[in-house]
């Protein structure tokens, strides 16, 4: 359980020294002990990519991107992205999943599956700068009806910058993938939310190549179309699986704006002085750029 200063509290469970969302075990099919085995034992095929992110960075978009381009195809998927996400959904349930299939995950590398590694699965890295990271992520924890956090954006940045939030410090988060990729053998495609922003289509190309999936830039270009954020946002509410709706609250949608630079709106200039602090501290020796606006 975490505190806040005002005295909010919210509930993880910890998996290997790190907090988690409490996913509903009945969801997961398994007790969590149980399920944390199966996932780190779990079948990998040699077709199969993850996406890895801290939370908010922009996953669902994404996922459904990387779903279009395997599938050759603007057709939004009908599943939401939770619904293979690792440590959100029931081990066996990936068995039944056609190739190929687009794993997602805001697990640390060791805690991912053993076969990610044996078999050299592509993986595809997002980051976000942390400013508007702590935003989004303080809007979903208030809009998350199993969260449910009442605290406001301050007590919040505080809780982000000092405590182990689901998933860890952001900044332990980055660092540690940071040092992963310096010596991993599995090919990986490594952006921001910010690039994406700044040059889709460039990026969905590039994914493209790394996939070495076949597609025309025509369609590289109606991929971008069809999940840019207004569109995304509509799909989400009139295609997708109700999966995630008991998670949310009436009428709170995780496509909240969709902008590179909100937290300007929302953080006050000691909230943001604190990030900067915490970053200038953190980030001492880290070769990742963040970008703040674009
Ligand atoms: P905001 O809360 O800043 O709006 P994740 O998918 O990792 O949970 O990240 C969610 C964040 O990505 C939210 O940020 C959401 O609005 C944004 N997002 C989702 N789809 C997007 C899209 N198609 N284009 C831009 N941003 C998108």
């Amino acid at each position: 359980i975490f505190i806040d200063k005002s005295g909010n509290e919210f509930k993880t469970i910890e998996v290997d020294g790190i907090p988690i969302p409490p996913f509903p075990e009945e969801m997961l099919g398994n007790s969590y002990s149980e399920h944390f085995r199966k996932l780190r034992e779990m079948n990998i095929r040699d077709d199969d990519v993850i996406i890895c992110a801290y939370p908010k960075a922009g996953t669902h978009w994404i996922w459904e991107v990387i779903q279009m381009l395997r599938g050759q195809t603007t057709e939004y998927h009908k599943h939401i992205k939770e619904q293979h996400m690792l440590e959100a959904t029931n081990i066996d349930s990936f068995d039944a999943e056609p190739s190929p299939r687009v794993l997602n995950s805001h697990l640390w590398p060791k805690q991912l599956p053993k076969q990610i590694f044996e078999k050299k699965t592509k993986i595809i890295y997002l980051t976000r700068n942390p400013k508007d990271t702590a935003v989004s992520m303080f809007f979903h924890f208030n809009a998350s009806s199993d969260l449910n956090y009442h605290g406001n954006l301050s007590d919040f940045v505080d809780l982000y910058v000092n405590k182990q939030l689901p998933y860890g410090l952001w900044y332990e988060y980055v660092l540690e993938w940071e040092k992963f990729f310096k010596t991993t053998e599995n090919p990986f495609y490594q952006f921001s939310y910010e690039d994406m922003q700044q040059n889709p289509v460039d990026h969905v190309k590039g994914l493209a190549k790394f996939l070495e999936t076949d597609v025309s830039d025509e369609l590289c270009e109606a991929i971008v179309d069809a999940c840019s954020f207004n569109k995304l946002k509509k799909a989400n509410d009139e295609v997708k699986d109700d999966f995630i709706k008991p998670f949310m609250k009436e009428g709170r949608s995780l496509y909240r704006k969709g902008k590179v630079g909100d937290w300007k709106n929302w953080l006050t200039v000691a909230d943001s002085e604190l990030i900067d602090q915490m970053t200038a501290k953190r980030m001492e020796d880290s070769q990742i750029k963040l970008k703040y606006t674009i």
